[in-house]
């Protein structure tokens, strides 16, 4: 499918749950939000029916997101029936605490790849961001994801100033040892606390400077020939390195994708919080035939609303949080 400026879209990021076990402070208040009910939330086979309409608009790539995927029950049988329903590159994002042991039966069943975030290496200021949790269970999570297979595993690091900022080296080094991609993110004004964006901001420039301190950068093709990150190798390292600036350098012109929300609704572009409800129309107890149209014609009002560009580098708050939407 073609969204009206021309952008081909064929990727569906679609949040599974809005829960998570870990509060990052760039994205969730400490005390959580208010989640939503069973009911509110797309049942595994709702989420299918919705994929196999998209599937047949176009969309190639899942991502599944959060909260965190992987605290939602029998996920493995979403990414199996995922997998069924034809598409053929499947990814998640993840914060990886609960990943180790569920990596090989995630790959068997289907999936492709994974992002796991991973803003510092210091155990105390992982729990300073993360307010709770154990980088321990991350780093093994990263572990078994590399050894499983994965490919590419990408490694996500929100840089912000005077919390872990001084770690951009050390996250750039270990691209040196291992075969990951290591993504350094500008933190984005949409968590519960605009400050934390506003006064952690540290420019695209300023990033990859400490980047270039490790060794040289060298361009290489994207590790799967897509998404806003540019990629490097620095010198010597067996991973690659890539930045992702959606305020220094917005991507919107580049985008190919739409979100599904948790609770059944597509949302054209992550920074606008125009929706256009799916659950709805498939709770609505109409035939299977008219529901595929409904569905279809929910995509194509998606595709007229998306947005051209956001406003994100103007710091306006927002309605919903990252963690609601998913990445
Ligand atoms: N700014 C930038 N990235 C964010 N993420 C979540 N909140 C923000 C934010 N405020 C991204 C990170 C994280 C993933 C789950 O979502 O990349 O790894
Ligand atoms: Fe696309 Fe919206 Fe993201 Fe811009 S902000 S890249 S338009 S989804």
């Amino acid at each position: 499918m073609k969204d009206r400026f021309g952008r081909t879209i064929n990727y569906l990021r679609i949040s599974v749950t809005d829960r998570c076990n870990l509060r990052c402070i760039y994205c969730m208040p400490e005390e959580g939000v208010l989640p939503l009910g069973h009911e509110e939330i797309l049942r595994y086979e709702e989420i299918v029916r919705i994929v196999d309409v998209a599937r047949e608009l176009g969309i190639n790539h899942i991502r599944l997101t959060g909260g965190e995927p992987l605290v939602r029950k029998d996920l493995i049988d979403l990414v199996k029936w995922i997998r069924t329903a034809g598409i053929p590159d499947i990814s998640m994002t993840t914060n990886g605490t609960l990943l180790a042991p569920l990596v090989k039966p995630l790959k068997d069943a289907g999936l492709g790849r994974v992002n796991i975030s991973l803003d510092t290496l210091d155990p105390e200021k992982f729990r300073r961001i993360t307010r709770r949790g154990s980088i321990h269970d991350v780093l093994s999570g990263i572990r078994a994801a590399v050894d499983s297979g994965l490919n590419p595993v990408k490694l996500n690091m929100v840089v912000i100033a005077g919390l872990n900022s001084t770690e951009i080296q050390d996250m750039a080094r270990l691209s040196l040892e291992m075969p990951v991609h290591v993504r350094f993110i500008e933190v984005m004004p949409i968590g519960p606390d605009p400050t934390v964006a506003r006064d952690g901001r540290v420019t695209l420039e300023e990033i990859v400077a400490e980047v270039k301190k490790v060794g040289e950068l060298e361009p290489v093709p994207h590790p799967d020939g897509a998404g806003p990150a540019e990629s490097f190798k620095i010198k010597g390292g067996e991973g690659t390195v890539g930045f992702i600036a959606a305020l220094s350098r917005p991507f919107c012109t580049e985008c190919n994708r739409l979100r599904l929300t948790a609770d059944g609704k597509i949302r054209p572009c992550l920074a606008s919080d125009l929706e256009i409800d799916v659950k709805g129309i498939l709770r609505s107890g109409q035939t299977d035939e008219e529901i595929r149209r409904l569905v279809k014609d929910a995509f194509a009002r998606a595709l007229e609303l998306k947005p051209q560009a956001h406003h994100l580098a103007s710091y306006e708050a927002q309605a919903r949080r990252m963690c609601q939407i998913g990445g």
